[in-house]
């Protein structure tokens, strides 16, 4: 996957694995992932955001030896390291960025700081990597406070894996609720993804419940189902991904299949390889309007300005009658785009435009196609 830099500009997937229920493998998927997608040749990015440290630690790393770890740069105190002065190498294109018990002091420490400063800290600190990953796997901790907020708002997909076995069903529902309010707040459209992990096809109960997580979840599940493979527990163990310690294991072979997958299934914001990028066509302007009576503030957020209400958008008002017309101008090259307004504070569908498509974690997004 190397690249000239100067020429194909590369935009980092981020995702970001949760589930707050303990247990479920979010940690082995986020070490497993990111050791095949380096394997296929990716740079990748681990950031271990839960104070056990255990992404660390199954990447052979002993975050008691280290001085610093992701605890001073969300901090950001002054003199503070950045994110790229914290990232130790794990192996060929893996790196990792190490949490440390410490981490679980974050929450107190930024209480007093406004929502917004809080939760945009990964984020900002990803953004300001001086050389960027294809990949970064953020692992989360088995809650929903402020390190998951903060991934949520870096990241651009979700993965929930999802045991199959026990009473791992209740709470995925709450949790895609929770997620879907979050992005609603902090005015992110994530792609989520069901993975269901911990598979041991030999039980009906696993059988059942991986086919009532397919029967809900649809097309928002993976096709890849990742069965119990005591290697995974030993890699682990040794600090390893399982992909190095043993290739020829189902734990390998599932967790390959899964990144095959990732890698076949970019969202619509991120980019197409390099290699089968048609040369880029030209933008043109695009003008759509807002034309209901009594909004006082009217803004537009799509797939084209990364979520960000009125980026790099024209906008200007006239009067038509007794209606007030929102007129906001785009450039944007032929494609599909998705988008919503935003009218006083509140995300909706454009109410001038049958066309929506829905979103696995809300209600539908309006579409724009330009040609
Ligand atoms: N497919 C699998 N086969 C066998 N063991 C597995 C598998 N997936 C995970 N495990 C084991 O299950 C345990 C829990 O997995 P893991 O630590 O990845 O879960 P988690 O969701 O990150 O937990 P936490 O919520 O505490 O962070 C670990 O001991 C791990 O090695
Ligand atoms: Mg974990």
């Amino acid at each position: 996957m190397d690249r000239d830099a100067t020429t194909d500009p590369i935009v980092t997937r981020i995702i970001a694995i949760v589930n707050q229920k303990g247990g479920c493998a979010k940690t082995t998927t986020a070490v497993n992932l990111a050791g095949c997608l380096a394997l296929d040749g990716a740079r990748v990015l681990v950031v271990d955001l839960d104070p056990q440290a255990h992404a660390s630690i199954a990447l052979g790393i002993d975050p008691e030896a280290l001085d610093e770890n992701l605890y001073e740069v969300l901090a950001e105190e002054e003199g503070a390291p950045r994110l790229a002065d914290v990232i130790v190498p794990a192996g060929e294109r893996l790196h990792v960025a190490p949490s440390g018990i410490v981490l679980s002091a974050l929450e107190q420490k930024l209480a007093q700081e406004r929502a917004e400063t809080r939760t945009d800290r990964l984020a900002r600190a990803i953004a300001a990597l001086p050389d960027p990953y294809d990949y970064v796997l953020v692992d989360c901790p088995p809650n929903v406070g402020l390190l998951t907020f903060n991934a949520l708002r870096a990241a651009n997909e979700v993965i929930v894996p999802v045991e199959t076995s026990h009473f791992a069903l209740h709470g995925v529902h709450k949790l895609l609720e929770t997620i879907a309010l979050l992005a609603e707040r902090l005015r992110i459209a994530p792609d989520v993804r069901i993975l269901a992990t911990l598979y041991d096809g030999r039980t009906r109960f696993a059988r059942e419940t991986l086919a009532e997580i397919r029967t809900r979840f649809g097309d928002a599940c993976f096709d890849t189902v990742i069965r119990n493979s005591v290697k995974l527990r030993e890699a682990a163990r040794r600090g390893l991904p399982v992909a190095r310690m043993a290739p020829s294991s189902n734990g390998a072979a599932d967790y390959a299949a899964l990144a095959t997958e990732v890698a076949a299934h970019a969202p619509a914001q991120a980019e197409v390889p390099a290699e089968t990028r048609p040369a880029a066509p030209q933008p043109r302007e695009v003008v759509i309007e807002y034309r209901e009576p009594g909004a006082a503030d009217v803004r537009i957020a799509g797939d084209f300005n990364g979520w960000v209400p009125d980026r790099d958008v024209l906008s200007s008002t006239h009067q038509e009658g007794e209606t007030c017309v929102w007129r906001k101008v785009l450039r944007l090259a032929p494609g599909t785009y998705e988008y919503r307004y935003v009218v006083d504070g509140e995300w909706c569908e454009d109410p001038a435009n049958p066309e929506r498509v829905a979103t696995s974690i809300g209600p539908p997004n309006s579409v724009l196609v330009v040609r």
